[in-house]
């Protein structure tokens, strides 16, 4: 049987723009090769911060170009947060955004997620409780594991709570381009641009071996990134980030984006219609218009060491549910799906093991 991988949560090889990259590698290298093979300034290369800024009108200075959007949250995180200080979460999230947070001391709190983004009641009740979070981090668009959209109506209500509380928000939108149908929300730095720690990366639109996404930043949160960025690494790659943005100048960006929403979207349908077909009566699932993933959550909760060990048993590889959690145990029985990196056949194939591990275990 054919091994299938519901642990990709990468893009395929083939999104790969491999031809067009070494043509900007080639440019660049030819026509910026004195700047991009120096030290720079640790804020990033400035023509790739220029468009970023642009883009999302603002100064350049606010815009920092990092290795990779994780290790600017990363810097976040130490920068903000003292020992003990809570940190607000969707639940479930991001795992490696659990991690960062807890290594830096935080005391993470989360809010289940529902179909339209996190349980911003209970958010309000804790807040009129007293609680201070410094920052509340949120995935509002597909996010990263559930496939879930944070409605308008929360979008706003999160910003008014952030001004009147007096906290942070992050905003993580790699996913964000990735809109298969429907209509964009405002992201909420569209909102509340003093408030809001807006960051994205190029890894899921061109290629993540470049490691180039950013963060667009208020003062004087900016200037202490970029002093922390200095401290860390002097400046992170500007060869890359040249590339990145050559391959914006020439006007390459959005069609690679419409490739991808072509590649993508039949491999979303597909999961949705296998989970309809083969789950229907085992699990609840996000619909979600884009992104890389679908969360399913199963109806009753099982023992996931068993189900890791039962899929495998059938050559099928599942990420741990409960890595997403604050509270390991309420992941009993959430699965990621993560499609991008399937074809059609791999995912219904896929879908259908998971449906069969499922049912040898209730
Ligand atoms: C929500 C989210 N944030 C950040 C990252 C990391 O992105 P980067 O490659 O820019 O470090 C990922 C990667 O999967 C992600 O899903």
């Amino acid at each position: 049987m054919e091994l299938i991988k519901l642990t990709w949560g990468v893009p395929p090889v083939e999104s790969f723009p491999i031809d067009r990259l070494q043509e900007c590698a080639e440019s660049v290298l030819l026509t910026q090769g004195d700047e991009v093979l120096q030290y720079g300034k640790s804020r990033g290369y400035p023509r790739l911060r220029e468009l970023i800024a642009d883009d999302k009108g603002v100064d350049p200075d606010r815009v920092i170009v990092g290795q990779g959007s994780l290790q600017l949250q990363d810097f976040c995180a130490r920068l903000l947060i003292e020992p003990s200080d809570v940190v607000y979460v969707e639940e479930p999230t991001y795992d490696r955004s659990l991690t960062l947070f807890r290594r830096a001391q935080a005391q993470v709190v989360g809010f289940p997620l529902t179909s339209d983004g996190l349980d911003v009641e209970r958010m309000e009740e804790r807040l009129a409780d007293g609680e201070r979070p410094m920052f509340i981090y949120l995935i509002p668009d597909f996010q990263n594991p559930s496939g879930t959209v944070l409605s308008e109506e929360k979008r706003h209500r999160i910003v008014r709570l952030a001004r009147a509380y007096n906290f942070w928000v992050i905003e993580d939108v790699p996913y964000r381009r990735l809109r298969y149908r429907g209509e964009d929300l405002p992201s909420l730095f569209d909102l509340a641009p003093d408030r809001v720690l807006h960051m994205s990366s190029y890894s899921k639109l061109i290629s993540p071996g470049l490691r180039v996404g950013y963060v667009v930043a208020p003062e004087p949160l900016a200037s202490r990134l970029a002093e922390f960025a200095e401290d860390t690494y002097i400046n992170a790659s500007y060869l890359n980030q040249a590339m990145v943005a050559e391959f914006i100048k020439r006007d390459w960006l959005e069609p690679q984006i419409k490739d991808l929403r072509g590649l993508y979207e039949p491999r979303l349908y597909a999961t949705l219609r296998a989970l309809g077909e083969h789950m229907e009566d085992l699990a609840t699932w996000q619909k979600p218009d884009g992104g890389f993933f679908v969360g399913v959550t199963l109806n009753d909760s099982v023992d996931t060491d068993e189900l890791l060990s039962q899929a495998r048993d059938q050559d099928l590889l599942l990420t741990d549910g409960r890595n997403f959690f604050t509270e390991r145990q309420n992941g009993n029985g959430f699965v990621r799906i993560p499609f991008c990196a399937l074809t059609p056949q791999e995912i219904e194939e896929g879908v259908a093991r998971l449906a069969g591990v499922v049912r040898g275990l209730l």
